[in-house]
């Protein structure tokens, strides 16, 4: 029976808590409930160890726990933690743009705006394209992975899991078909592909912007 007061010590228990308490929306991968970690290693609640390949889904490129980003955030806790940039700004804010900056590629002038998700900057992306063509269209690719908030879900190329029985979408995105020697797909049939996109869908004045993202934590799903 799920009991709200029963022990929180085993995996299970857990897990019977969490039905109760936590929407089955977010849907977890491991049975196991973290303790600690360590580097690449994580024990669950029950003291197993485990080796960790996942890493937050490939954002933890440090490790669990490196002793430097503990120690930093540490020291930045006994100053102070939220201000919003947007009514208080605070330095740190400024140098982790630079630092972006300086290891973004290209030669052109750089500016960094730091948002909290990646669906949130893919929809920046999307609305600055918008605001400064002055025009709505936007084209992703099949098996493209862009996030999971209505815009974003608009552009991901792959219905199951995440678009199903959620829509209707935004309008103006255009799907072209990405290069993927797995599915057959060659460059050529890419570059057929949009142009026949812009015969067929989409008036070529009226696209923003083309979106790619080369660095994947979803992994896209091609
Ligand atoms: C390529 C790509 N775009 C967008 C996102 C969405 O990021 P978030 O889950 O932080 O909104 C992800 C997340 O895995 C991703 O891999």
């Amino acid at each position: 029976m799920l009991d709200a007061n029963m022990a929180l010590e085993t995996n299970a228990q857990f897990i019977a808590r969490r039905e109760l308490a936590v929407p089955r929306g977010v849907a977890s991968a491991a049975p196991i409930y973290a303790k600690y970690a360590e580097n690449a290693e994580l024990w669950d609640v029950e003291g197993n160890r485990y080796i960790d390949f996942v890493g937050g889904i490939g954002v933890l490129n440090t490790g669990h726990r490196h002793p430097k980003v503990i120690a930093a955030a540490k020291a930045q806790e006994d100053h102070y933690t939220h201000t919003s940039f947007q009514v208080v700004p605070y330095g740190p804010y400024i140098e982790l743009a630079e630092k972006l900056n300086s290891l973004a590629p290209g030669d052109m002038p750089k500016k960094t705006l730091l948002v909290t998700t990646g669906a949130e900057a893919v929809e920046n992306a999307v609305k600055i394209a918008r605001a400064a063509t002055g025009r709505p269209g936007v084209i992703a690719f099949t098996g493209g992975y862009h996030g999971r908030t209505l815009l974003t879900l608009g552009m991901t190329g792959k219905i199951s899991p995440y678009k199903k029985d959620v829509g209707p979408f935004p309008s103006d995105i255009f799907r072209a078909p990405f290069p993927s020697p797995r599915d057959g797909i060659t460059v050529e049939d890419a570059i057929t592909g949009l142009e026949n996109l812009f015969l067929t869908d989409a008036q070529p004045e009226r696209v923003a912007a083309i979106i790619i993202e080369p660095v994947l934590g979803e992994g896209g799903y091609t």
